[in-house]
């Protein structure tokens, strides 16, 4: 309903692929208050990537109060909230107990290989692509699904019957949020979220029956599909209680919504564990022939939908976490920096991080990491300094691909995301891509786009022109590098993706 003169505020809950935050934001888009936790991180084994979904919900629940408590507000004082998410990894669940029959498996993860492989049959990977705007790859949900209906004893059968449900995060939380299994919980996703399923129709924006039907996965699971910004559902007793949950936003799609990136040809890059760019293509639907994905990009009510051209890199902040966690080349992902300034330049080495095979523009599974260029010279700050290299010449790939697919060069970019507070790898972007890049006051873009969402279907912002108003330009590196150096460093980089292709016997 319409916010009552109580109702100060707006809640977005950011649930990522490694931490979950809630965010309280006032009328102008300014953060009041954060809170965050982080969940475990499950890896059974080689290529496999798996979250707790309860975990999830438990952390949601808890960030939620913190960051009241910190704005020290409660929920009559908060108009709506908004629900951004990691996009793709997938839950199935019982609907009378509420309980996960299987670990939420991440859109990291690549243990669909097979099944994308037999779905592809003769036609090869880019069969249900004209419907779906996405290639076969297990990068996406539909898949992961059909995996655990295949290897959950019984749960084909349960799905069948009405017993079982399925959907990405933004589903599980609403479910969970607006009363779950003992209280009514409203099982619906929303356009942004149902187009990197490989399900649903991006003309139609309603599952198509016939690829649900050969990727083995029943309609009776699904949720029902509908726009990112519209009441859904009230909150249960116990979190935001009667508060109304009003906006959906993968979190790719929330960051350019949040970016004000409004007209068709504006452009944004979020750096987080991967790198997501996303192009506003308009009412428009454009067929990808450089390998992007075609998605949707936001639907506001009973408004047309507005489409996006992607670039979804799977490796960038995650590489550094990985020199952290996997090899302990620095105690803190911050000193990845510092670590990195020891040198000039990456000493000749190339890191290509294709822990989850490689995405766009390329789309190949079966691609696993390399570090080449190596030799006696080569210490820990180059390693360092390749690995944050490795994030900005994947960028440029992907630009690259934007400019080819939609004719009209990109002139600058939009960036945010954890990555973007480094200076050295933000210069050494827009050398290498030779365009201008562009940092913005409120660099919570993702959780602010989710905020905008649902503070518009509820009359807290009256139009999408307070968000183009609210937007600030905080700093802006232009290219500094010459021509001939950039060009070469990049002839090297693509050598280095070529030693990766192939790896897998
Ligand atoms: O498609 C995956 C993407 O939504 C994950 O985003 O911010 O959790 O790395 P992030």
């Amino acid at each position: 309903g319409m916010p009552t003169a109580q109702s100060s505020h707006v809640v977005a809950i950011d649930q990522g692929t490694t931490s979950t935050r809630a965010m309280v934001f006032d009328r102008r888009g300014r953060v009041v208050a954060v809170d965050q936790l982080e969940h475990r991180q499950i890896f059974p084994r080689a290529g496999w990537v798996e979250h707790d979904a309860l975990e999830i919900w438990q952390n949601t629940r808890a960030v939620v109060g913190g960051a009241l408590g910190k704005a020290n507000l409660n929920a009559t004082h908060i108009a709506a909230v908004g629900i951004t998410n990691q996009r793709e990894t997938a839950v199935v669940w019982d609907r009378a107990t509420g309980q996960p029959i299987h670990n939420a498996i991440v859109w990291q993860d690549t243990r669909t290989q097979a099944i994308c492989d037999e779905l592809a049959g003769d036609s090869g990977p880019e069969r249900f692509k004209s419907v779906t705007g996405l290639p076969l790859a297990t990068y996406f949900a539909g898949p992961k699904v059909r995996w655990i209906l295949d290897n959950v004893e019984g749960a084909r059968q349960r799905a069948e019957a009405g017993e079982l449900l399925c959907g990405t995060i933004d589903t599980w939380l609403l479910w969970n949020l607006t009363g779950g299994a003992d209280d009514g919980g409203v099982h619906v996703t929303d356009v942004t979220n149902a187009s990197r399923t490989l399900l649903m129709d991006l003309r139609t924006l309603a599952w198509d029956e016939g690829i649900a039907a050969e990727m083995g996965v029943p309609l009776a699971m699904l949720p029902a599909i509908r726009s990112s910004s519209e009441v859904y559902g009230t909150c249960k007793p116990g979190i935001l209680i009667d508060v109304p949950v009003a906006g959906i936003l993968g979190d790719q799609q929330a960051a350019t919504f949040g970016q004000a990136c409004l007209e068709v040809g504006t452009a944004k890059n979020t750096y987080g564990t991967g790198n997501f760019m996303l192009l506003n293509t308009g009412h428009d639907i454009i067929d990808s022939t450089h390998g992007l994905l075609t998605t949707v990009c936001y639907q506001l009510g009973d408004a047309a939908p507005v489409y996006a051209l992607e670039g979804s890199i799977a490796v960038t902040g995650s590489l550094v976490q990985w020199l952290r966690d996997n090899l302990g080349l620095i105690a803190d992902a911050k000193e990845v920096e510092t670590l990195a300034a020891t040198v000039g330049d990456n000493g000749g080495a190339y890191f290509v991080p294709a822990f989850s095979g490689l995405f766009a523009p390329h789309w190949r599974s079966d691609a696993r990491g390399a570090l080449v260029g190596l030799t006696r010279f080569v210490n820990k700050g180059h390693i360092a300094r390749a690995a944050l290299e490795a994030t900005a010449f994947q960028t440029r790939e992907v630009l690259e691909a934007m400019n080819a697919d939609s004719g009209v060069p990109l002139t600058e970019l939009r960036v945010d995301g954890g990555m973007v507070a480094n200076e050295t790898l933000m210069q050494f972007q827009a050398d290498l891509l030779g365009v201008d890049v562009v940092r913005p006051l409120v660099a919570e873009t993702t959780a602010l786009g989710a905020a905008y969402a649902a503070g518009l279907a509820v009359g807290y912002w009256s139009s999408t022109d307070e968000i183009t108003e609210n937007w600030g330009e905080d700093r802006r590196w232009s290219p500094r590098m010459d021509e001939a150096e950039r060009e070469r460093l990049y002839r090297q980089w693509k050598k280095a993706v070529q030693r990766t292709l192939d790896w897998v016997d």
